[in-house]
């Protein structure tokens, strides 16, 4: 009984920290923002990893509704932290062209250059383009194509969908993230996110020789789906 009060106050503990990281992000809740602003984010991603080892631990003994209440508060904030998120590659939104929308499990290598914006959709492992991409390896948006998203799909700034799939046959081998970085892991780790943005600089250079001497000024976004 001792055992499970003091993991209770835990776990109260720790969905504090949580909350106060959507808070952090956000800075919409008023109470306790004191606090939130000085709160070391880093320590609070390993905060959370523990966290998430304490609910395995103890959820089995729980009833639904504590947990189904548990689940739909943590979603909460994880749609807080995801809005934060996509607002992070604000500065890549086109001017001109309308925002390109990140397929679901996958994501978007992006460079913008000379007020054109170059697009690459990704896949996750697991997941394949629904439609044959290989020789067309990004979409883009500028004055040429009046400034709409060159796209195989209907309805304007989605560019690609991913499907699950047993095997990832419809893009070329860089468009799918790597079985063990998908495309949230990847946006997570600087060297990882860097290595994805070189790879598509490197196609861009390929496939557009103007653009190759202005990829140093180019601005780059990973987008990820949902
Ligand atoms: C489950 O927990 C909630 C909240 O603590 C409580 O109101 C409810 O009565 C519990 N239900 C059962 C079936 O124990
Ligand atoms: C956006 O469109 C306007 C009107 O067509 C044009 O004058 C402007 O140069 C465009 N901006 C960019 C960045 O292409
Ligand atoms: C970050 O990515 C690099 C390059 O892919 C990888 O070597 C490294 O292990 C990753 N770090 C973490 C903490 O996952």
């Amino acid at each position: 009984m001792v055992a499970e009060m003091k993991y209770n106050s835990h776990l109260l503990w720790r969905m504090l920290f949580l909350i106060s990281a959507a808070c952090l992000m956000t800075n919409s809740i008023e109470v306790g923002s004191a606090d939130c602003k000085n709160a070391d984010l880093s320590d609070l991603t390993h905060q959370v990893e523990r966290f998430s080892q304490c609910f395995l631990e103890m959820l089995p003994h729980r009833n639904r509704t504590e947990v189904n209440a548990l689940v739909w508060s943590l979603q909460q904030v994880l749609d807080r932290l995801r809005e934060v998120q996509g607002k992070a590659c604000k500065a890549f939104m086109p001017e001109n062209c309308s925002a390109p929308e990140a397929p679901q499990n996958g994501g978007l290598v992006c460079v913008s250059i000379d007020s054109v914006h170059y697009c690459k959709p990704m896949c996750n492992q697991g997941y394949d383009f629904a439609f044959l991409r290989r020789s067309r390896v990004y979409e883009k948006c500028g004055a040429s194509t009046g400034y709409s998203w060159t796209t195989q799909l209907v309805g304007g700034n989605r560019l690609a969908d991913c499907l699950s799939s047993p095997v990832a046959v419809s893009g070329v081998k860089s468009a799918y993230f790597p079985s063990h970085m998908s495309c949230q892991q990847t946006i997570a780790n600087a060297t990882a996110e860097r290595e994805q943005i070189e790879i598509f600089h490197k196609e861009l250079a390929e496939a557009e020789p103007d653009v190759s001497q202005k990829l140093e000024k180019a601005f780059d976004c990973v987008l990820c789906g949902n």
